[in-house]
């Protein structure tokens, strides 16, 4: 079997062809919404020089860049995904960076076999994808000297994140709601149920699971006009998939709609909503 016949072949096709390049032409946008999160969950792994750590669905690479700086040149940072062109973002911005201790893979979290282990696993956003999570956080477990941290964030049901809820609301004024996912089917919002979260990490054997309720305001898109960051909105996750098929003129009219609904959250230099996610983390 090659990796593209694995567990996880969906999500590799869709980070792949469809939603790979689109986060490349938008990284800095999302970088910068998605930074304080990130180093949220960084922070809570404590003292890194010298460590080694595992940044899974790693993405464009920034987190991988700042606990490669945190690490320090006597530390060592793997960052793995499975989006070929999110990785080649990655690699032009860590040699930017000129980080040696950094490197990347192209492989799947969940099947991998990891060779050396890791001080810390870490993640933004990157851990809600897996087809069998129990068995993805085995394997990551696999990959830890015993009592090395686990630190993620990941996302609360969408209803609590601002961001997400009011352009969709916007949208669906002019398009059917879609179907409700499975509860727990991998995407965003799969680990949104803090108590399942708890169930996967002591079904892989992780201790001392503590989940952290995280609120926080977002400046989205600094800087930039409205209309870019409307059109970024529009780009993005459930309210892009709805549009998937949708003509020129309906994306138009949902665009108009949902820049006049974000409209008073423009304030100063950017357009600032409430977010909420959880802040995970465990001990191997
Ligand atoms: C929402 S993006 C987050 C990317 C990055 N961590 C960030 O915060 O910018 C989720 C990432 O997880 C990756 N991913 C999904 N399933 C994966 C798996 N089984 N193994 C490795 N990476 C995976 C995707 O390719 C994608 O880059």
């Amino acid at each position: 079997m090659t990796e593209s016949d694995g567990p996880n072949s969906e999500q590799r096709q869709y980070w792949n062809e469809q939603t790979g390049p689109k986060w490349v032409s938008m990284q800095s946008f999302l970088d910068d919404l998605l930074d304080p999160l990130g180093r949220a969950a960084t922070d809570r792994l404590g003292e890194l020089a010298g460590k080694s750590v595992l940044d899974v669905g790693c993405g464009c690479g920034s987190t991988s860049i700042e606990l490669a700086r945190r690490v320090g040149e006597n530390g060592a940072v793997l960052g793995i995904d499975l989006s070929r062109p999110m990785l080649e973002r990655a690699r032009e911005l860590a040699s930017d960076a000129g980080l040696d201790q950094l490197s990347f893979l192209e492989t799947d979290a969940q099947t991998h076999r990891f060779e050396t282990k890791m001080d810390a696993v870490f993640s933004r956003f990157g851990v809600m994808f897996f087809a069998d999570p129990v068995a993805a956080f085995t394997n990551l477990r696999g990959a830890m000297r015993p009592g090395g941290t686990l630190s993620f964030v990941c996302w609360q049901a969408i209803q609590d994140n601002e961001w997400f809820m009011a352009p969709l609301a916007a949208a669906l004024e002019h398009i059917p709601p879609p179907e409700p996912p499975a509860p727990g089917a991998p995407g965003p919002f799969a680990f949104a149920d803090a108590e399942r979260v708890e169930g996967i990490l002591d079904g892989a054997g992780f201790s001392g699971v503590e989940i952290a309720d995280h609120r926080q305001e977002l400046g989205l898109g600094k800087g930039l006009p409205l209309e870019e960051v409307t059109e970024l909105l529009v780009r993005l996750g459930p309210l892009n998939r709805l549009l998937q098929d949708a003509s020129a003129e309906l994306i138009e009219t949902v665009t108009c709609s949902v820049g006049e609904a974000i409209r008073p959250y423009h304030v100063d230099d950017a357009v600032r909503m409430s977010s909420a996610s959880w802040l995970v983390r465990a001990v191997a």
